[in-house]
């Protein structure tokens, strides 16, 4: 139990009667004092009032019964024989003990328990990147009267910038308790976040009460930028479109720290395969990384090149620091990109006999128009063995079904290559 200091007390004399003609020994009971167990109670608790008789001199009347009596039943009763007191309602009662006649009284309040803890604004530090975490305690106890039962924590809200960094673990539904918050980097960024930890109870009266967390988390230390790292590899590239998966390049110091303030510009450029590297190719580190965002690689279209596609290498250099080469990755071929230039170029000329070819609708799992006699599927999808189209252009289709594509020769291998890899890649209409 918990007394309330400021609650006043206020104990009231009534003087019932007057005399003066002296008397020997414990005279009439001309003021009556009540004493509480706990001035303040909870809802549904108990304590004991007691009274006693005083006489004129101030000496105590003893053997006498007293009657007790509240002027407000719906917040606390009194037993009228004992003076025991139960809390029903929030509010102040006032108490009054009757012993001959005189009365006497004082008050008695009802309370609900208080959530209190130890700490409402605990601070914890980290270190980004680091696996480690910082753990806190925070002391629940109950600053009102009662027991407090029914303790939970809330839903953790997060401030912006990050979430899922803190937990919090109760350890008793019952005060006094504790809980354990514990924070921990994770993948965020150096800078300061919030979170909100709800403590309740459905008896408290200050239900919830949130705990204000602060994590301040701040860059390792590092020593200068000495080498780069691909931490994403490009992937999901189509010739002339930017990879579905841009790179992204770490700078680390030459102990292999992430060197978050680096500044040094970072380039990227096509170490095997051919084709032109195009897009924003030199990207200004972010808290430690280079994140690409467009690259693509294609052939120039001119001058009958339309390469720009299959295996490719990406090295990414910067000032100071040892390079890094992504790993081998394809660049799909694109249909309209690249075999619809091809087939228009003057050295294939499909285009002038075939207008239709510049659609893969009109090639894919389709018949041949104008070779009728069961010569095959002109474009088998990831079977460009099968794929009469490509017959056609190797010059390896079966006799009688006419001559090598385009009729003045075949072009050269890498060029009838391109399509093939289109026609082995699923031959998308891309
Ligand atoms: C000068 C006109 C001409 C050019 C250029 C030409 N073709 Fe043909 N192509 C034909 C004719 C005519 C046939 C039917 C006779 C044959 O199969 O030899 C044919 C047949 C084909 C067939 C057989 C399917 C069918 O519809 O009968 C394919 C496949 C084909 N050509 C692909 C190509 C491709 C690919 C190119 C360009 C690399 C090309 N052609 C360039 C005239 C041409």
């Amino acid at each position: 139990m918990v007394r309330r200091a400021l609650v006043a007390l206020t104990v009231a004399a009534v003087a019932a009667c007057y005399n003066d003609s002296p008397e020997i020994g414990p005279g009439a009971v001309v003021t009556v004092r009540v004493s509480f167990g706990d001035s303040v109670v909870a809802v549904g608790d108990t304590t004991t009032f007691s009274a006693q008789g005083l006489d004129q001199s101030q000496a105590f009347v003893v053997g006498l019964q007293a009657t007790w009596a509240s002027d407000a039943p719906n917040v606390a009763t009194v037993d009228p024989n004992t003076g025991l007191v139960t809390g029903v309602g929030l509010g102040d009662a006032t108490i009054s003990a009757t012993i001959e006649g005189v009365t006497g009284s004082t008050a008695a309040t009802v309370a609900s328990q208080q959530i209190a803890v130890s700490d409402t604004n605990p601070t914890f530090t980290g270190v980004a990147t680091d696996t480690g975490s910082d753990v806190q305690a925070v002391a629940i106890t109950n600053a009102g009267p009662g027991t407090l039962t029914g303790l939970s924590v809330g839903t953790i809200q997060y401030g912006t910038g990050g979430s899922g960094w803190l937990t919090a673990i109760l350890d008793s539904t019952t005060a006094p308790a504790s809980v354990t918050l514990t924070a921990a980097p994770g993948t965020l960024l150096p800078a300061t976040y919030t979170a909100i930890v709800p403590v309740l109870s459905s008896v408290a009266g200050n239900s919830p009460l949130n705990i204000d967390v602060t994590f301040v988390v701040i860059a390792p230390p590092s020593g200068p930028p000495g080498r780069l790292v691909v931490i994403t590899e490009p992937a999901g590239a189509t010739s002339n479109v930017a990879f579905t998966t841009q790179p992204v390049v770490e700078v680390q110091d030459a102990a292999g720290v992430r060197v978050f303030n680096a500044a040094i510009p970072v380039t990227a450029s096509i170490l095997t395969g051919n084709g032109t590297l195009v897009g924003t190719a030199t990207v200004t580190p972010v808290n430690g990384h280079a994140v690409f965002t467009n690259l693509t690689i294609r052939g120039v279209q001119s001058g009958g090149d339309t390469l720009g596609f299959g295996a490719h290498e990406i090295e990414f250099t910067a000032t100071a620091t040892d390079p890094d080469t992504s790993g081998s990755f394809n660049v799909a071929v694109s249909f309209s990109y690249n075999v619809a230039y091809l087939f228009g170029l003057p050295a294939a000329s499909c285009l002038a006999c075939h207008s239709t070819f510049a659609d893969p609708a009109v090639l894919v799992n389709q018949p041949p128009t104008l070779n009728t006699t069961g010569c095959g599927t002109l474009v088998v999808p990831s079977s460009s063995a099968t794929s009469f189209l490509m017959q056609k252009m190797d010059n390896t289709h079966a006799g009688g079904c006419g001559a090598v594509m385009p009729t003045s020769g075949s072009m050269v291998q890498t060029l009838r290559d391109m399509v093939r890899s289109w026609i082995d890649e699923g031959a998308a209409n891309n």
